[in-house]
């Protein structure tokens, strides 16, 4: 059984599919959970055509299960071992009961983890992680995390905090959610705008939109902005003439895709990631878990903007 999806989230359609086969240096898992986020709803709705993304592409950029068949070159350790992985950026293939990884993106699950905590923390980590690393975040330092409420942002609060950040300010759209970004970390809560605060040395940007280039005047001099996320659409085309005035602050604007990281860089620090929630330093954030036929009601719920940290879906 898998997922095919696109247009309105009632286009998602639960389908049939040949079992997969794993071809040289894959392997098949059968999943366990399989992580729902911001970036399945943009490809569903359409947003992200250009990337190549057609009618009865399967979502799910990341799993969690037990590896059943493993291809020609594949240590034959891995069968049978419980693990967490990413999928082939532009493929992607993790609404099935079965999906097809990578064996050099394959990391073991530690024990004390489960699979949809591994799925809800793990990808998210990673972004986050190394748009924090992209941003040359070092411990005092003042962070802004914009767009915190959702599967990245979640994490970015908690990684700036163990990274030993100075001042941890969110912007999100509610109070409450402001108390739940205030117990992971955060130690100021802005509204969507964030006006009325400056004076930071990294802003982590999740949403981009028109409205990105007003988070400049945020900034310290030799502040830089990292959009990893643009959950609102691209900046504007005038972001280089709205940074301009700035010039005497010596501003950095860059962008970060954990599609730049290296499969070895990935499984290092995902498994840092999911060791530490295995200790419990590290909180895995799961608004919800449903069953994969119901994938419709995940992608409603995050069209609606109801999410706060990331869905997972377990296959029945
Ligand atoms: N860099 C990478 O390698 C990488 C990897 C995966 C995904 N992504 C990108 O990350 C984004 C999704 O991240 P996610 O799953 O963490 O996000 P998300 O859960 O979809 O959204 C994050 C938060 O942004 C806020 N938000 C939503 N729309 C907004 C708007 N128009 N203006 C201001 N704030 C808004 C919402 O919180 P409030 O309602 O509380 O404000 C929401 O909870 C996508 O753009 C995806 O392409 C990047």
């Amino acid at each position: 059984m898998a997922v095919q999806t696109f247009g309105d989230p009632g286009g998602l359609a639960v389908v049939d599919l040949p079992a997969p086969r794993p071809a040289a240096g894959e392997v098949v898992i059968t999943t366990e959970a399989i992580g729902v986020g911001g970036v399945d709803a943009l490809i569903r709705s359409g947003a992200f055509a250009a990337f190549g993304f057609e009618a009865g592409h399967v979502l799910g950029g990341e799993v969690a299960g037990t590896v059943t068949a493993i291809g020609a070159g594949v240590d034959e350790s891995w069968a049978g071992a419980r693990v967490w992985t990413p999928l082939p950026s532009g493929v992607g293939g993790g609404y099935a009961e079965q999906a097809v990884a990578r064996a050099t993106t394959l990391v073991r699950l530690p024990p004390g983890v489960s699979a949809v905590d591994a799925v809800t923390l793990a990808g998210s980590g990673v972004v986050a992680h190394f748009g924090l690393r992209h941003a040359h975040f070092a411990p005092g330092e003042s962070v802004l995390v914009r767009g915190a409420a959702g599967g990245i942002g979640v994490l970015a609060v908690q990684l700036a905090a163990r990274g030993g950040a100075g001042a941890i300010a969110v912007t999100t759209s509610s109070a409450e959610r402001g108390a739940r970004l205030r117990a992971l970390g955060a130690t100021h809560v802005l509204d969507r705008s964030g006006e009325g605060s400056t004076g930071y040395d990294v802003i982590i940007d999740i949403v981009g939109g028109e409205e990105l280039p007003s988070f400049f005047a945020r900034l310290n001099p030799n502040g830089r902005l990292v959009v990893v996320g643009a959950i609102a659409g691209p900046p504007p085309a005038r972001l280089a003439a709205d940074m301009f005035p700035a010039f005497r602050k010596s501003l950095s604007f860059a962008m970060f895709s954990a599609d730049s990281v290296s499969d070895a860089d990935r499984r290092t620090v995902a498994g840092e990631l999911l060791a530490a929630a295995g200790r419990g330093e590290v909180a895995a954030v799961v608004h919800d878990v449903l069953p994969l036929a119901h994938a419709e009601l995940a992608h409603r719920q995050l069209d609606a903007g109801a999410v706060f940290g990331r869905i997972a879906l377990v296959p029945e």
